[in-house]
């Protein structure tokens, strides 16, 4: 049994490290912002002010979130491609900003975890969601480079001053729920590949299962 959290800010390569460790160590790959996701996504469908704590809260209590296979459910419907789009990207922010939200989604989050573990990866992780977690990643990188590898995934490299500034008003809209827990590794990706930087973060999470 292994679970490791993995946290940081959006563009730092969290959800690729976390699905390539996950299957590395044969656990499933919990992706908690899926969860805000699918969440903001009912919101917008049911036209309630993303800012109206009471509006929302009751939306999200009325609505079954799951994730099966990589893919994300919501209230049964596969939905994983229409929470990636630009516009739940532009609100989910809001959403997971209340916290009656981020209560109701924890249970859905944690029963993620199978018995022999898994992989958690989101901004409270390592601080909510699995606090006992036998490793804790911060993983981060240079706004410069998160812009660029967002400009690429998007395939806008010619974009890449858009992508920074998106990253920049992400980064202060998520500022509270992005909590680095005091015991959390932190590993700088700004220049590392991807196979380098899940090489790292095995080792680290070999080494905590061994207990040493
Ligand atoms: O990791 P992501 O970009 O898919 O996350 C979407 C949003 O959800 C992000 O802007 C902040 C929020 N989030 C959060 O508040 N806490 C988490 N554990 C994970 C995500």
């Amino acid at each position: 049994m292994i679970v490791v959290a993995i946290d940081g800010p959006a563009g730092s390569g969290k959800s690729t490290v976390a699905d390539a460790l996950a299957t590395a160590l044969g656990v499933p790959h919990v992706d908690s912002g899926a969860y805000y996701r699918a969440a903001t996504l009912a919101v917008l469908r049911a036209e309630v002010d993303p800012t109206d704590v009471g509006a929302v809260t009751a939306v999200v209590g009325r609505v079954v979130i799951d994730r099966v296979d990589g893919r994300t459910l919501l209230d049964g419907e596969d939905v994983e491609d229409d929470i990636r789009g630009a516009t739940v990207t532009a609100n989910v922010s809001a959403v997971a900003a209340h916290p009656a939200v981020r209560d109701l989604l924890l249970v859905a989050q944690r029963s993620g975890i199978a018995r022999d573990g898994g992989v958690v990866d989101g901004r409270d992780a390592a601080t909510r969601i699995v606090p006992d977690a036998d490793l804790k990643v911060w993983l981060d990188a240079d706004v410069e480079e998160r812009g660029r590898r967002r400009a690429l995934q998007a395939g806008e490299p010619e974009r890449l001053d858009h992508h920074i500034a998106d990253l920049h008003r992400r980064d202060a809209a998520d500022a509270t729920q992005m909590v680095r827990a005091d015991d959390a590794v932190v590993v700088n990706t700004t220049g590392l590949s991807l196979d380098h930087v899940v090489a790292t973060v095995a080792d680290l999470a070999r080494t905590a299962a061994g207990g040493s």
